[in-house]
């Protein structure tokens, strides 16, 4: 298949409507459109199309039973795909349009195909101006996942987009880099009112507690699923936003971090705050060391943590070193998407 690339610096711009004119063409008669988000990028089709959805998981190679995300132009057209609870109200108000998915009991409107037979729907109103122009120019609901290969980092430039998914969809709408970087932060409303987060992301779980109440976390977010524990949302239980170097996380500090790597063997790539950078290169002249930003700045980190493992990646490293985050504030979102990078490898310095 010929994939259409087109840039979009300006959603209001004339070339714009006319791309997104295109991009709903596509959409409507059951075609592929790449498009980004605050997020990442997403692989998208319309939501209503059984056969138009059976393709994302074609593209991407994902297993059948790994629900999507719809995404709508406004919270409250989530009244037509889900039944809405109160609470998604408060949630709406506070942190939509924006980087949050909330999972709430589906209607018939959705094809199974993209809830994974699952009783519930993940609905998301991402806050990007060209995601924001597509879904209200089509009109229509969006099932995406991240745009890349199944397994791999998500894409957060066109660049990686195109890197994984040239040929295998029709449409690509390059809009720049992704702010944030990681995936939207996805809670669930439970029965009984409570919610639950699935996926740490840009909106915080102090955040959500500021704002609703407790938040109860899902096992699984912050260690491997266990023996015999089932996951709430399918893809906790898949290999994730892995390189294909293995990735190893490192706990301790600086100093212990350099006598380690002194010791290890074979090409490897460093990852490491810029503050040290100078001691690593010092201390391992032969190494590559690339810079994870600034040791408190988590923003910067979470935007460039996967277009830096795709970067480090096309080095063909024996293996990447890189810390291990801490949990609080985006720092739970980045802990979570690195532990599964790295397969669960932490060596304790
Ligand atoms: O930021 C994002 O959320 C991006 C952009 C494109 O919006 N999308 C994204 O989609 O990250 P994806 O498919 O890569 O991740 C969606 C996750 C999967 O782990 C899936 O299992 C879970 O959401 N999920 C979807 N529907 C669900 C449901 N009904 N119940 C539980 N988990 C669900
Ligand atoms: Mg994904």
């Amino acid at each position: 298949m010929k994939t259409e690339i087109i840039t979009i610096n300006d959603p209001h711009s004339e070339t714009a409507k006319v791309a997104l004119q295109r991009a709903g063409n596509i959409l409507r008669r059951g075609g592929l459109v790449i498009f980004p988000t605050e997020t990442v990028y997403g692989l998208g089709a319309d939501a209503t199309d059984a056969d138009a959805a059976r393709k994302i998981y074609a593209a991407k190679g994902r297993p059948s039973d790994n629900p999507l995300i719809v995404h709508i132009a406004t919270p409250e057209e989530a009244t037509k795909w889900a039944d809405v609870p109160p609470l998604y109200w408060n949630l709406a108000e506070r942190f939509m349009p924006g980087p949050l998915t909330v999972i709430m009991p589906v209607k018939p409107s959705i094809p199974s195909t993209v809830t994974a037979n699952l009783p519930t729907v993940a609905i998301r109103c991402p806050a990007h101006p060209v995601a924001h122009a597509l879904l209200m120019s089509t009109g229509l609901p969006i099932a995406a996942p991240s745009a890349n290969l199944s397994g791999t980092p998500s894409p957060t430039c066109a660049r990686h987009v195109i890197d994984d998914m040239n040929g295998r969809v029709d449409m690509i709408l390059d809009g720049g880099s992704c702010d944030i970087g990681v995936e939207s932060t996805i809670v669930k409303i439970e029965e009984n009112g409570v919610l639950t987060l699935l996926r740490p992301g840009g909106i915080t779980q102090e955040m959500l507690e500021n704002a609703v109440g407790e938040v109860q976390l899902a096992g699984a977010v912050l260690h491997a699923l266990k023996e015999g524990e089932t996951a709430i949302s399918p893809g906790m239980k898949y290999r994730h936003y892995a390189p294909a170097a293995p990735l190893y996380l490192l706990k301790g500090n600086t100093a212990q971090a350099l006598t380690y790597l002194q010791e290890q063997k074979g090409t490897i790539g460093i990852l490491w705050y810029e503050e040290d950078l100078s001691l690593f290169k010092v201390a391992l002249p032969d190494v590559s060391c690339f810079s994870f930003g600034k040791k408190e700045d988590r923003d910067y980190q979470a935007k460039y943590l996967f277009y830096l493992l795709r970067e480090m990646d096309k080095k063909h490293f024996d293996a990447i070193y890189a810390p291990l985050p801490p949990l609080s504030g985006i720092g739970m979102a980045l802990y979570n998407r690195m532990i599964r990078a790295a397969a669960h490898h932490i060596i304790y310095l």
